[in-house]
């Protein structure tokens, strides 16, 4: 994975303003940003981030106020009306709401997207057949969208969007509408198609795990701009800005845990510790409580795997007299510790 990825979609200095009333809005404001050829590449932030206003960009459906938009190498102003016919086909897209036609079979929905193309009936069906083979759901090629769960739906969302062979796919909060084993076995199938077919995905949300599942990198978004962007182990070990720190603390319920803590215990002293890297952290904090004859409780701990990277979080109560050399050396071992809450009177 370390390979350099042929650069796919391209976006320069990217500004995007929308009319209102008498003001105006900037949705996307001076975003730059290169998305390698076969990534999976994560935009995350809250509404009114100008997450959709950004993807819109790449797949040409809105026209930036100024600033470049490459992708496959061509700005959308230098193609003419077949080109860009033709450019758009090579980009999928896949939504929230799924957008079937609920009239038509779910083999009809796939189907769709090639009326236009020069081939027969029953290659037409083959194809839709074969797509639908793909997302795993053939056996309800004659089912009506209507029939389907949530997550039968969003299959064949994903099969219709890839009717044209695309080189993207785009996905604007796709699991947002799902239950999390659902979102789980679509992103599962997400990441099957970027391996499989070597399909680029570019995909917003507004749920941390999401990136943490299936993205190789991620850009955090936040008033139009993008704050910070990197590989997702990378952010995830040196986040930089509070945003971030904010989203990544909700994915491993930290806040929820200390509240929950805070309110069952109003003596203690806390830490909060957070480990990076290939250490099992756990044997770190028993040999500290070793050494320094440390009582170390255990209150919460929460380990996630990122690619080769362990993130994990605790939550200690620790007791002795030695606990501030004891402190000491778990920060020299790597380890972030935080200073929860100091004991009454301390
Ligand atoms: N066509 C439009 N006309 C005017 N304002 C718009 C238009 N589209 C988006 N905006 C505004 O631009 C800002 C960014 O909107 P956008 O839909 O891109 O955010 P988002 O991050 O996708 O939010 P959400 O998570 O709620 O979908 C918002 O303030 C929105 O109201
Ligand atoms: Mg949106």
């Amino acid at each position: 994975m370390e390979e350099k990825k042929q650069p796919i979609i391209e976006i320069q200095d990217a500004v995007v303003t929308f009319k209102r009333n008498h003001s105006s809005i900037t949705a996307v404001d001076h975003v730059s940003l290169t998305i390698g050829q076969g990534e999976t590449y994560g935009i995350i932030g809250y509404s009114g981030a100008g997450k959709s206003t950004l993807i819109r960009l790449i797949n040409h459906l809105q026209v930036p106020t100024s600033g470049k938009v490459f992708v496959n190498g061509q700005a959308l102003e230098d193609l003419d009306q077949r080109q860009f016919q033709r450019a758009r086909k090579k980009i999928g897209m896949i939504f929230q709401h799924f957008n079937l036609m609920n009239s038509r079979t779910v083999l009809n929905n796939v189907e769709f997207p090639l009326l236009g193309e020069k081939i027969t009936k029953s290659e037409r069906k083959e194809k839709a057949l074969a797509l639908l083979r793909l997302v795993e759901l053939e056996e309800l090629a004659d089912a009506f969208p209507s029939q389907l769960s949530g997550g039968q739906k969003q299959r064949v969302a994903i099969a219709r969007s890839l009717a044209n062979n695309p080189d993207i796919l785009v996905s604007d909060e796709a699991t947002s509408a799902l239950d999390p084993k659902t979102t789980l076995s679509i992103l599962k199938l997400l990441q099957r198609l970027n391996q499989q077919l070597g399909l680029t995905i570019v995909l917003i949300t507004h749920e941390i795990q999401v990136i943490q599942t299936i993205c190789h990198r991620v850009a955090i978004m936040e008033a139009g701009k993008i704050i910070e962007a990197g590989k997702v182990a990378e952010v995830f070990r040196n986040p930089q800005e509070q945003l971030t720190r904010e989203f990544i603390d909700t994915s491993i319920n930290v806040q929820e845990a200390l509240n929950r803590i805070q309110r069952n215990s109003n003596q203690q002293q806390l830490y909060l510790l957070k480990f990076v890297g290939e250490t099992t952290n756990q044997a770190v904090v028993t040999e500290m409580a070793q050494k320094f004859a440390v009582a170390a409780t255990i209150l919460f701990a929460n380990i996630d795997q990122f690619d080769n990277l362990t993130v994990g979080v605790m939550i200690l109560a620790l007791d002795g007299s030695r606990v501030e050399a004891g402190v000491e050396y778990l920060r020299q071992q790597s380890v972030e510790v935080e200073i929860i809450k100091k004991k009454v009177g301390a």
